[in-house]
């Protein structure tokens, strides 16, 4: 009989599969014309994420285009602050802004009603699993505690968290508040993204390069870990990736110690360590964005690499980070033939 699970959930489990299974981060977005178009029609960034219809829609996009062997749900990161009534916004030209929030505003943050304010999502999640090809793993997502509370804190997006790391240091017990509160109530979301169909999920700690020796097991490992133990008591059989970018040297142990079955690897990470931290499970990544927008050699060579070093043990095919929006279509194509057409 034939082996009819989904490719990524075979990843997921520690098989080899060759060539391996392919998904790009940020995979829905603006190097699409149809997302543009979606997403005029949208109007609002948010509305996008919060409109079903929408979400489902662009989801479908990438997929309908490339047969990525996973989609991922359309929504963000900040839609959580933004349940936690935090005034998210994303303004043309200025990417996320919100309320910052003092230590004070920690101690009155109001947890009661986040999943119902995040049902629209849930229910994008049940339509996807109806809507998507049997073959097709379906992804549901969350920021982790330290990401998220970057922005909550600076209120935007800043070039390395200065903001966060500092009310770290001042704030030590408001800011364990916020980084627990942000755990329990990311574990519950992504339990129900789970119950509304999502096969596995992904924590993208997009700041923890920012993070010293300490603060990474403090911030960045700790919480995830306490996700990720609130996730399996609920849900023992749950598929969980972690990525923890610019991280470097600090992931040596990150999977023991967070309980993740796969880690997502940025371009930065040397292919002999990614190779050393796939002998313990798989890994996910990571060719440099940059590579897809220039194209021809420069694309080749780094897919090339990547399937020679990590192709003969577990993996998913991705970015290092998420595509840009100056990617051009056409190279996404040649991307996923080439990786689709290698043999080990
Ligand atoms: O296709 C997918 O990967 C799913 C959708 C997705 C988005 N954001 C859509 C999006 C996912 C998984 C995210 C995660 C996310 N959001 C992260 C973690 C991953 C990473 O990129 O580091 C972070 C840090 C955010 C916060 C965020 N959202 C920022 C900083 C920005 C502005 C920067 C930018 O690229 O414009 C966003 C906006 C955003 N989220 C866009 C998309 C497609 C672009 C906004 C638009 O279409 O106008």
């Amino acid at each position: 009989m034939s082996d009819t699970r989904r490719t990524i959930m075979r990843v997921l489990e520690g098989e080899t599969v060759a060539p391996p299974p392919i998904w790009l981060m940020r995979q829905a977005g603006r190097y699409l014309p149809e997302y543009r178009q979606t997403r005029a029609k949208a109007g609002s960034f948010l509305d996008l994420c919060y409109t079903p219809d929408y979400a489902v829609e662009v989801t479908l996009q990438p997929i309908r285009r490339y047969g990525f062997d996973a989609a991922i749900l359309f929504s963000d990161i900040l839609v959580i602050p933004d349940a936690l009534k935090r005034n998210v916004r994303f303004t043309e030209g200025h990417g996320p802004e919100m309320d910052p929030i003092d230590a004070d505003g920690i101690g009155m943050l109001d947890t009661d009603r986040v999943l119902e304010h995040l049902g629209p999502v849930l229910e994008t999640v049940q339509r996807l699993r109806r809507e998507l090809p049997a073959e097709t793993t379906l992804l549901g997502f969350c920021g982790a505690p330290w990401t998220v509370a970057t922005y909550m804190i600076a209120g935007r997006g800043t070039p390395d968290q200065a903001p966060a790391r500092l009310f770290a240091y001042k704030y030590p017990k408001a800011f364990e508040a916020l980084l627990m509160l942000l755990a329990d109530i990311s574990a519950d979301y992504l339990v129900a993204q789970i119950d509304a169909g999502a096969d596995a999920v992904q924590i993208f700690d997009s700041w923890a390069g920012v993070l010293g020796e300490r603060e990474f097991a403090a911030f960045a490992v700790k919480p995830v870990a306490r996700m990720i133990g609130a996730i399996r008591k609920r849900r023992p059989n749950a598929r969980i990736i972690a990525f923890a970018k610019g991280a470097g040297y600090l992931l040596k142990d990150y999977r023991k110690k967070t309980d993740a079955d796969a880690i997502g690897l940025d371009w930065s990470v040397p292919l002999d360590f990614a190779a050393e931290l796939q002998k313990d499970g798989p890994v996910q990544g990571n060719l440099d964005p940059m590579r897809v927008v220039a194209g021809g050699v420069a694309l080749e060579d780094g897919i090339d690499d990547i399937l020679q070093r990590l192709g003969n043990g577990p993996l998913i095919f991705n970015l290092g980070h998420g595509i840009t929006p100056q990617a051009d279509p056409e190279n996404v194509r040649l991307l996923v033939e080439r990786v689709r057409g290698w043999r080990s």
